[in-house]
């Protein structure tokens, strides 16, 4: 029986490995993790993550073939196949801090692969990683000198949270990096053996190494680069009176185009994009690439550009004030079903607004208090270097200005404002009439993901704002100012990192 171990049970190691195991009943698969409450959730009802038909799959081969554990070294001692499904954040601190990927989980799991092998492995990078990366790998895993040999596979994940489960069951390519050896060709065949239990053969593709792990990089930099590139039209279409919707939709019929990844919003996020498009950026810069590196990085600023403008309509369409007005804000997580919450848009904003002194009153049907407070304490990337937590608690549970509740009409009941600020199906059925009813006049929605019926809002009494519509006579009339988020909110210096953090 092959063995598979996974290193690292989050959201792409636990789904990846479930399906894995669902569709290769004959392969063991362990998923190890040193966060020993992340493992007993995968035991548990309650899994850790929010993914629709994560359960299904789980439920059917837990305690089959699939096994979550923190006993990481027996597990990836025993196995034939280790992938490596660590973090692998932005850099904080030190050389490349702001852009570079941080290795130290990826390394720290490849030493403790060469400490406990007793036989020769192939060790895949699951994770998302600079190119060139395997040649670094390669150099610690034969660190040990026991005549050990591996072989080292660049397979990059493409699953999006939400629909990760589908896109494991028929994804548009799995993508598999070797070296160019027959040691290196023997070792892409056993892992293509793998998908192939229910990938077709001709959506297997084998590449080498660098390809492959620059591939990634490369294929979430053009998906987020064409969400800047039609959020960029949203400004002049909101500026001319053309509709986003019309215009994404005739210029996606092209076929050389395709009309996916093309809707307008407050902004992308998730840990992926932003993380990779800098790390993409860093590549460049060290490889004496400064044209390239800007042309990526304009990407991101453009995205910052959609999340700053959002708030300014907002705070400009009221009076240019929301000083203690109630502001609901519909959806926290950075895209609908999920709960995940890394690099959501809904961060920048609420913090914008929190630093023009709203109330906010935050309805999320996935993220809980906890997890919005403690985004909203953090400073950027704080998630990378929870220790600080401890220090920034304080005020996390302090924020006075922000209540969460667990309902869409709590949340706009006696508000000025909403907000939407995820795609959730359940904010298209709200029923409006009775929201408006309950809220102070005049009542405004911003809709910053582009999922409500603008014309029938305006009907019952609304003023609207949908990125990138045209405006209605209100909003003409109080053109959006063009300050910063991060100019609206105060700031302190952490005592532990040298970055300033972001305090209310
Ligand atoms: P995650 O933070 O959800 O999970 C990573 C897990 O690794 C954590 O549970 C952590 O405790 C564990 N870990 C860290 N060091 C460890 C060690 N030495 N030993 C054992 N466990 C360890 O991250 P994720 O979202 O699953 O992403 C993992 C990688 O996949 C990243 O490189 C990411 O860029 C990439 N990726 C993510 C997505 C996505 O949608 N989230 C999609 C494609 C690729
Ligand atoms: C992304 C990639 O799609 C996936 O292939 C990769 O493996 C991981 O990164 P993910 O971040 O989970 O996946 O979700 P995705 O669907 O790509 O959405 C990312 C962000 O872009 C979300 O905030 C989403 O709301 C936003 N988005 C997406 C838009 O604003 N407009 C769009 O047209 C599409």
């Amino acid at each position: 029986m092959v063995k598979i171990c996974c290193i690292g049970a989050g959201y792409v190691g636990g789904p990846t490995m479930a399906v894995i195991a669902l569709k290769c009943p004959e392969i063991e698969v362990a998923v190890v993790d040193i966060s020993i409450p992340r493992i007993n959730a995968w035991n548990s009802d309650q899994l850790p993550i929010y993914e629709p038909g994560l359960d299904d799959v789980v439920k059917q081969c837990r305690g089959k073939n699939l096994y979550f554990s923190t006993d990481v070294e027996k597990h990836v001692s025993e196995a034939d196949i280790v992938f490596v499904s660590v973090n692998t954040p932005t850099k904080t601190q030190g050389l490349g801090a702001g852009k570079a990927a941080d290795l130290t989980y990826w390394e720290s799991a490849a030493r403790m692969i060469a400490d406990v092998s007793k036989s020769g492995k192939i060790v895949v990078e699951k994770s998302t990683v600079p190119v060139k990366t395997a040649e670094a790998i390669e150099r610690i895993l034969s660190h040990n000198n026991k005549g050990i040999s591996f072989q080292i596979l660049s397979n990059p994940e493409f699953l999006a949270e939400g629909t990760a489960i589908e896109d494991l069951f028929k994804p548009d390519r799995v993508l598999i990096g070797g070296r160019e050896t027959p040691e290196g060709a023997k070792a892409v065949k056993a892992l293509k053996d793998v998908y192939a239990h229910w990938v077709p053969e001709d959506r297997i593709i084998c590449t080498n190494l660098w390809s492959a792990e620059l591939s990634k990089l490369a294929a979430n930099a053009f998906l987020a680069q064409r969400i800047s590139s039609v959020n960029s039209i949203s400004a002049l279409c909101e500026a001319t009176g053309a509709d986003v919707t019309q215009v994404s939709h005739a210029v996606g019929k092209d076929t050389r185009i395709g009309p996916k990844f093309l809707n307008a919003s407050v902004g992308f996020g998730g840990s992926c994009f932003q993380k990779d498009i800098l790390n993409l950026v860093y590549i460049c810069e060290c490889n004496g690439l400064p044209e390239v590196a800007h042309y990526w990085k304009q990407v991101i600023e453009m995205n910052d550009y959609q999340k700053n403008r959002f708030v300014n309509r907002v705070v400009s369409s009221m009076f240019n004030t929301v000083a203690n007005k109630k502001v609901a804000i519909l959806g926290f997580a950075f895209k609908k079903d999920t709960g995940d919450t890394r690099e959501t848009p809904a961060i920048d904003v609420c913090k914008g607004l929190l630093g023009d002194k709203a109330n906010l009153s935050i309805y999320d049907p996935q993220v809980s208090e906890d997890q919005i407070r403690k985004d909203l304490s953090m400073k950027k990337f704080g998630w990378d270097h929870p220790g600080h937590l401890q220090l920034l608690s304080p005020s996390a549970s302090d924020i006075k200005q922000l209540s969460v509740v667990w309902d869409a009409y709590e949340a706009t009941k006696d508000a000025h404002a909403i907000c939407i600020l995820t795609e959730w199906d359940e904010f298209k059925k709200l029923d409006y009439q009775r929201i408006f009813d309950n809220m102070q006049k005049p009542a405004f929605v911003f809709d910053g993901r582009n999922i409500v019926d603008v014309e029938k809002l305006r009907k019952i009494g609304f003023i609207v704002y949908s990125i990138g519509k045209p405006l209605d006579a209100w909003l003409k009339d109080m053109p959006a100012s063009k300050i910063t988020i991060e100019s609206r909110v105060p700031k302190f210096m952490c005592g532990q990192c040298t970055s300033a953090i972001q305090e209310y």
